[in-house]
């Protein structure tokens, strides 16, 4: 039988038949039907179906050890924070509203594509910035169960943009690898704290093909200034977060869509000459307060 725009689907479908695994069988004839529904509505000449090859291709040549391109088309797609809401509910075990919100514990957002360098390990109460060119504050926090119980030894790794909207990675040197990176572990009642800088809202980075699209529809590449953190402890879901800052531009627009207001912070101005000389600060300084709450895993 000759190919035909009718019955394309069921042609392809057919030799992906013999498929072993359910799971991946199920995967490629999901994106075989939408890949043809989606032609199928935009019509492509050869010409855009060119275009289209050499855009992902430059999305790939553009990935290195330090740049993650794809995560980026991901991010700006929406299909990051989907998969990340989908998630949520999948652990939740479906019992959750709506929103895919986890009901207890601490919203889940988008990785990113800065977590490329392992975070040191840092002592709590250590800085995570070297440069002390920012404004000074303090985060502290817990790590709880949904019914209060501390979580001593929980993991705490983060990761922050500077002053300037910039990564290590990003930053051509002036930051040295591992800036603005830390992984703590939570005390005996699960308390963890560490200084820093105010971080900045940045723009993602715009000099690649995925900087090209924002440009050719008018999208600015803004994200509200925020820092990450991935906080995991034996027997309970990780949760893959940021905490953002409160009053920062972009949080009703983050490029990636990533904002959910439960994870909203003020960065307050303290006044605390006893507080600042404890934790090594100038005084004033800013204070942050991220309480994190992961729900047990499934027995
Ligand atoms: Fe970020």
């Amino acid at each position: 039988m000759d190919f035909s725009e009718k019955d394309s689907v069921d042609a392809v479908l057919a030799s992906f038949a013999d498929t072993p695994d359910p799971r991946l069988h199920e995967i490629v004839d999901g994106l075989v039907r939408h890949l043809h529904g989606f032609l199928r509505e935009v019509r492509p000449s050869i010409a855009e179906w060119e275009q289209g090859i050499e855009f992902l291709t430059a999305i790939g040549q553009k990935c290195d050890e330090h740049r993650q391109e794809f995560i980026l088309f991901s991010d700006v797609m929406g299909a990051s924070m989907l998969v990340e809401t989908m998630e949520a509910e999948r652990q939740a075990g479906g019992a959750s509203g709506a929103t895919g919100e986890r009901a207890d514990a601490t919203a889940s957002t988008v990785l990113g594509p800065f977590h490329v360098v392992a975070s040191p390990e840092r002592a709590l109460g250590d800085t995570i910035d070297s440069l002390g060119t920012g404004e000074p504050c303090l985060i502290e926090g817990s790590v709880t169960a949904p019914d209060g119980t501390r979580i001593p030894g929980a993991r705490i790794d983060v990761w922050q943009a500077d002053e300037q909207g910039s990564y290590d990675v990003e930053s051509g040197g002036r930051q040295p690898l591992g800036n603005g990176r830390g992984l703590f572990t939570a005390d005996d009642e699960g308390r963890f704290w560490f200084s820093s800088i105010v971080p900045a809202h940045y723009p993602i980075p715009t000099d690649g093909p995925v900087g090209a699209l924002l440009r050719a529809t008018k999208r600015h590449p803004y994200r509200p200034a925020h820092v990450h953190f991935i906080v995991e402890a034996p027997g309970y879901v990780p949760v893959t977060t940021h905490v953002f800052v409160e009053g920062s531009e972009y949080l009703d627009s983050d490029a990636v869509f990533a904002v959910k207001q439960s994870l909203v912070r003020d960065f307050a101005t303290v006044d605390d000459a006893e507080a600042a000389a404890r934790h090594g600060l100038p005084n004033p300084f800013r204070r942050a307060r991220f309480d994190v709450v992961l729900q047990p895993a499934a027995a």
